[in-house]
């Protein structure tokens, strides 16, 4: 059911690195994003797929994790990501990409979480550094990463309280993630 893939599809940080992912499967989550809408239809996304763990290591110190979590500073050796994905654009196929990037983007996340894995959808990164490191050519330009892994933590989804929207982990380390009420979000039915 969509519904449980999308209240499932948390932003998870911490992962148990132990559990590897292999090419073949994050091919088929590629695939979904393939399979996704694109303005004009012209595809310029393509994705840098990274699970080499030396590389993975290089583009860790690289990433801001959880801006709201001030004390915390990103996830432990054993909790970290095992593969990272690339979002680039492709300059030479289209100037615009339109929305194409958080569409494809959420249909990896879902194909990641049916197959239960999970991950992070990254913005805060050095872009200068990591183009670097994954040798991406100055014709394509890295978008976002997203962070995979199989999650160590749990993620719970609660209403918006006093209007503060900061995701907050509790004494027994579960995240929680406020989510603005229906009545809020709906501005006007009629
Ligand atoms: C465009 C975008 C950029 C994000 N960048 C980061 C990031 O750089 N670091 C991070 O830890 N989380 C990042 N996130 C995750 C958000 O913090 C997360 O979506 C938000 O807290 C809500 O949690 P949820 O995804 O579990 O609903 C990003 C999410 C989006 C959509």
């Amino acid at each position: 059911m969509i519904r449980d893939l999308i209240t499932k599809n948390r932003s998870y940080r911490r992962f148990d690195s132990s559990v590897k992912i292999s090419f073949k499967q994050i091919k088929k989550w590629i695939e979904l994003a393939r399979f996704s809408a694109s303005g004009r239809n012209m595809q310029p996304l393509k994705y840098a797929v990274c699970i080499d763990e030396k590389t993975n290591g290089k583009i860790f110190p690289n990433i801001g994790w959880a801006g709201y979590l001030s004390n915390w500073k990103g996830p432990e050796e054993k909790e970290r990501p095992v593969v990272y994905v690339a979002v680039l654009h492709d300059k030479s196929i289209s100037d615009n990409y339109y929305c194409d990037d958080g569409i494809a983007i959420q249909s990896i996340l879902l194909g990641a979480v049916e197959d239960g894995f999970g991950g992070c959808i990254i913005g805060t990164f050095n872009k200068t550094k990591v183009t670097k490191i994954l040798s991406i050519p100055e014709s394509i330009e890295i978008l976002w990463l997203i962070a995979l892994g199989k999650p160590a933590e749990e993620c719970i989804l609660e209403n918006v309280k006093n209007s503060d929207i900061k995701y907050w982990r509790d004494e027994n380390d579960v995240h929680h993630v406020p989510k603005r009420s229906l009545d809020e979000i709906i501005f006007r039915s009629s």
